[in-house]
């Protein structure tokens, strides 16, 4: 079938959308991919618990799951310590993050983002109608948070934090986002994503619950890293009733499928199979970063499942060596390579590859 167009024109959509970039993909290659190391998931093997709820679940989708979710709400909100109230799930923490933005962001609206972050966020804000005011992260990747409250004015709807950030795993302390909470306005919506939360060990890592006190915060967490489920599309808000009542509103009747609620429930019932992943990641973390060290290539300290090389105009080099090798990444030009972590035989592959490269 193919659509015609007629001598009066068509429809056309807000002009503001032909400035939305397009989320990019792994680097293309020949060669066939071996080692998935582009997308920060977790390495294959289901859960158990998660598979069996699947299946049961499986035995009547004809039935609509629950209404808003609110039994995967209730089990959230049992094993966060916090109320219904203050938890809305969805299909993934980027769904989220669209409906709190469109919740948020009025005519004229700026949305503060670190950047380089997660390449979602500008997409998110100008499709909500707002424009982002990207902040450039310090020299060592992390984001510059004094740059970032000083760019707060009376246009900014929303701030958005990521915590590892991706691309480049750098941290922020529990000091330093109560800090930031302090110095901006309590009128601002900040979104503080955790999507990498559970790989950040440090003892000083981000204590989100103890900054309820600030209703303008709102944590966005999901199931696709740490518990494996990214397949599943699940993820949920914490926040002030009323700010998650406002992305309720937004929010279809039903925002997570059946299956999906099925797998989260197991898998918040099944901690251990979440810390063998976070263990896997842990290690490679050392091993990636022994090699990287031994061929004497930058890389920052990352606490997330995924190591950033700020290689600059050579990250199309590495990317491209990584895929003849059979290891996909994540190349943004000029600026750096992504190598997520966790995949087995990771280390092995890029073995034979990074001293290569830092030889060439
Ligand atoms: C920082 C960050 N937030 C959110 C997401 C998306 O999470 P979800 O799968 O829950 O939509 C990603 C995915 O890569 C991410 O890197």
């Amino acid at each position: 079938m193919s659509w015609s167009s007629t001598a009066e024109g068509t429809v056309s959509p807000r002009a503001q959308l032909a400035g939305v970039p397009v989320y990019s993909a792994a680097l293309a290659s020949a060669a066939p991919v071996t080692v998935r190391a582009s997308s920060n998931e977790a390495p294959d093997g289901v859960s158990p618990a998660v598979r069996d709820a699947v299946i049961a679940r499986l035995a009547r989708p004809n039935r609509y799951p629950l209404l808003g979710g609110v039994d995967l709400i209730a089990a959230l909100a049992d094993a966060l310590g916090a109320d219904a109230e203050e938890i809305a799930v969805a299909d993934g923490s980027l769904s989220l993050l669209n409906y709190l933005l469109l919740a948020h962001v009025r005519p004229g609206s700026r949305v503060v983002v670190p950047w380089r972050s997660y390449e979602a966020y500008p997409i998110c804000v100008l499709t909500a109608g707002g424009e982002p005011v990207l902040v450039p992260n310090r020299a060592d990747g992390g984001h510059d948070l004094a740059a970032m409250a000083a760019a707060v004015d009376d246009t900014t709807a929303a701030v958005i934090l990521c915590s590892p950030n991706n691309p480049t795993g750098v941290a922020l302390t529990h000091d330093e986002v109560a800090g930031f909470l302090a110095a901006v306005p309590a009128t601002t919506l900040v979104v503080l994503d955790e999507a990498y939360l559970d790989f950040d060990a440090r003892a000083d890592r981000v204590r989100s619950r103890e900054l309820a006190t600030h209703p303008n915060l709102v944590l966005l967490r999901t199931f696709s890293k740490a518990y494996g489920l990214a397949g599943l599309r699940v993820g949920y808000a914490i926040g002030h009733p009323d700010v998650i009542a406002s992305a309720r509103k937004i929010l279809p009747p039903f925002p997570v499928s059946a299956l999906s609620v099925a797998a989260a429930l197991a898998a918040l019932g099944d901690d251990a199979h979440r810390a063998t992943i976070v263990a896997t990641v842990h290690a490679q973390r050392a091993q990636v970063g022994a090699l990287l060290a031994e061929a004497g290539l930058p890389s920052f300290a990352t606490e997330a499942n995924f190591v950033w090389l700020p290689l600059g105009e050579r990250s199309r080099e590495l990317g491209a060596l990584c895929a003849e090798a059979g290891i996909s990444t994540r190349v943004f030009d000029g600026e750096g390579l992504r190598i997520s972590l966790g995949e087995p035989g990771l280390p092995e592959a890029l073995s034979g590859v990074l001293p290569r490269f830092a030889a060439s």
